[in-house]
């Protein structure tokens, strides 16, 4: 989606802003901009063009300097993607400079009036119509003239704001997307995502919403946009600029999943305590008699996240036995659901920034509900928005499909679980069988991950098909839902997930040689229902594979995970379907870290 980056200082801001652009680029995006000016050649030079990062830098004429600029990587929604729609965007007299993130949905109706007043558009955007409000306005100071514009506008932003009268500045400002500062020495950044910020800088402000700043070189303030002063506070940012290199992997999606063994190991770090045989989550705000009054539990997020809040409603369930379940984010914030006093809610987002998942908090809390966090990006909107939360620890996840990130929020969960279950009803005898479950699951992983050769094999084989199943039951089931979900983001191929146990009921139909199911098989309960459905399969010529805890007679292939605690299997029996997904992507020959039409944090509707 959308990113933002600029820059005030004494360097070269060209190069500069460039470098930042690259680093968003794993957000996704289909066109992107520059402009800068400098206090001693006022003006603004722009170039903009449609395509990759790259494309625009091949544009840039070698006299383009300046030591102040901003720049963004457009995701479109109003206009195709085009040189024209690209931001930023000036106003008739080169002016004033915007760069946007968000929608402003009375765009309509403003580029109405503005074109009756004789505004000549250039762009299809909603974000010109910003750029011609702050050029109109009569106001003296750019931050004035932006706080008038936006009092206009209904939506979200984030933007930035370049005036080649006020050249010792850049206005930026905050509501829905997400703005970061970056401070340096005698130099300042501004970001949608501080990874386009961290290999000069870790110290940071995060804007909320309804905040503007005013940035300049060795210098800056923040204020709400009705102009009072806000009190900014740095923080410093816990990820090295070296964690969003490639690290010498071909793709990023390859590193990540590679890193999981190290990032479970990081998520359980310092929260497990033998002595009450349970775990401390520091975050959570939520003392022990208060957990025991919470009669359910509703856990909302979207796409991997919401399969990761599945498995957690089931941890919880299972171990803290409290009614729980997962529903899309997206889905809730539109059906006006009966917000009940005891029932804890838990918004799960890899980068605290999803839209959906946030609007959802924010009902919630407007409603008086009790929300926590299971969030990735520390101090992101979500983790800000709620009342306490866990962190899941898996370092910067910079692919645009989710895997580590999945993987620990399900620890994640399980620590959850595990800690409201210690309060509850859960026996010392099965805490403790837990916490070593968990402690195995670094090097169980690690085994999983040595596989990786037999899988791409598999991976291989399967590549061809048009369509695949992927079925699991109770604990299996969300496995399968990631795993499908996993291997459409990456192949493009057509996958479906349903409970094995749903198979009889309708799409049994689908069966036949040419669509191969992968199925879920723990060694659980359930085995022998899950066998009777490989059974099922194999009576009407389909091809299985199987992911389980030994080989499955009825599969073609079977990939061995090893065996946990029955309630931790779906943490390893996902990490093998990643690898699947992965290698298959490739044996098409698809562009696994920039699939199509996605990206990676939606931060709009
Ligand atoms: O940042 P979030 O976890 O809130 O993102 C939610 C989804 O957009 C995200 O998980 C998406 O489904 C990924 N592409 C999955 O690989």
């Amino acid at each position: 989606m959308c990113g933002i980056v600029g820059y005030i200082g004494k360097r070269d801001v060209a190069p500069l802003l460039l470098e930042g652009l690259q680093r968003l680029e794993y957000r996704g995006y289909d066109s992107a901009g520059v402009v800068i000016t400098s206090p001693k050649t006022p003006g603004l030079k722009m170039v903009k063009a449609k395509g990759r990062v790259r494309d625009l830098e091949a544009r840039v004429p070698k006299r383009f300097a300046g030591t102040t600029g901003i720049a963004h990587t457009r995701w479109a929604t109003h206009g195709a993607p085009s040189d024209e729609n690209a931001h930023p965007h000036l106003d008739a007299e080169n002016k004033v400079a915007v760069v946007h993130n968000g929608i402003i949905d009375n765009a309509t109706d403003l580029r109405a009036k503005l074109v009756a007043d004789g505004v000549e558009f250039l762009s299809e955007t909603d974000t010109e119509v910003l750029t011609h409000l702050i050029a109109r306005s009569q106001a003296p100071t750019l931050e004035e003239k932006v706080r008038e514009a936006l009092r206009l506008v209904e939506g979200t932003y984030g933007i930035a704001v370049l005036h080649a009268d006020f050249t010792d500045r850049i206005v930026v400002a905050r509501n829905g997307s997400p703005v970061v500062l970056g401070i340096g020495e005698k130099e300042m950044f501004v970001a949608s995502d501080v990874a386009a910020l961290v290999s000069h800088t870790r110290q940071v402000v995060t804007l909320d919403d309804g905040e503007m700043a005013t940035i300049k070189a060795d210098d800056f303030r923040t204020y709400t946009t009705e102009g009072s002063r806000t009190t900014a506070s740095p923080t410093t940012v816990e990820w090295e600029a070296e964690s969003y290199d490639m690290g010498g992997h071909d793709t990023y999606m390859h590193k990540e999943i590679s890193e999981q063994v190290d990032a479970v190991d990081r998520v359980l770090r310092g929260r497990i305590d033998d002595r009450f045989s349970t775990v401390h989550l520091g975050g959570l705000n939520l003392d022990a008699r208060e957990a025991r009054t919470i009669r359910r539990v509703k856990i909302l997020g979207c796409g991997t996240s919401y399969h990761a809040g599945l498995i957690g409603a089931g941890l919880i369930e299972e171990l803290a036995r409290i009614p729980a379940d997962a529903e899309p984010a997206s889905e809730f914030r539109y059906r006006n659901a009966v917000v009940d006093p005891d029932t804890l809610y838990v918004a799960v987002s890899q980068s605290g920034e999803t839209y959906d998942a946030l609007a959802a908090v924010q009902e919630l809390k407007r409603k008086g509900a009790r929300v926590l966090g299971v969030v990735n990006v520390v101090g992101s909107a979500i983790a800000r928005e709620t009342d306490g939360g866990v962190y899941v620890h898996a370092g910067p996840e910079v692919c645009v499909v989710s895997t580590k990130c999945f993987t620990n929020t399900v620890v994640a969960f399980a620590l959850l679980a595990l800690h409201l279950g210690r309060i509850r009803d859960l026996s010392v005898a099965d805490g403790k069988r837990l916490i070593a479950g968990l402690r195995k699951l670094p090097d169980q992983i690690a085994e999983v991950l040595q596989q990786e050769g037999e899988i791409k094999k598999l991976a291989e084989e399967y590549a061809g098909a048009q369509s695949m199943m992927f079925i699991g039951r109770v604990r299996g089931y969300p496995v399968a839902l990631e795993a499908s979900l996993k291997l459409k983001e990456i192949s493009y191929i057509h996958a479906e997930a349903y409970p094995a146990s749903e198979l009889k009921h309708g799409p049994l139909a689908l069966i036949e040689p040419a669509l191969p199911t992968v199925a879920i098989v723990p060694d659980d309960d359930l085995l022998e229902k899950n066998r009777a459905a490989l059974e099922e399969i194999k009576a009407r010529s389909g091809r299985i594979l199987a992911v389980a805890h030994q080989e499955q007679e009825k599969a073609d292939h079977t990939i061995v995970v090893p065996k946990n605690e029955t309630e931790l299997d779906p943490i390893l029996m996902g990490i093998p379907l990643q690898l699947f997904a992965y290698h298959t992507a490739l044996a098409m020959g698809r562009d696994i870290d920039k699939p199509r039409n996605l990206a990676k944090s939606v931060t709009v509707e």
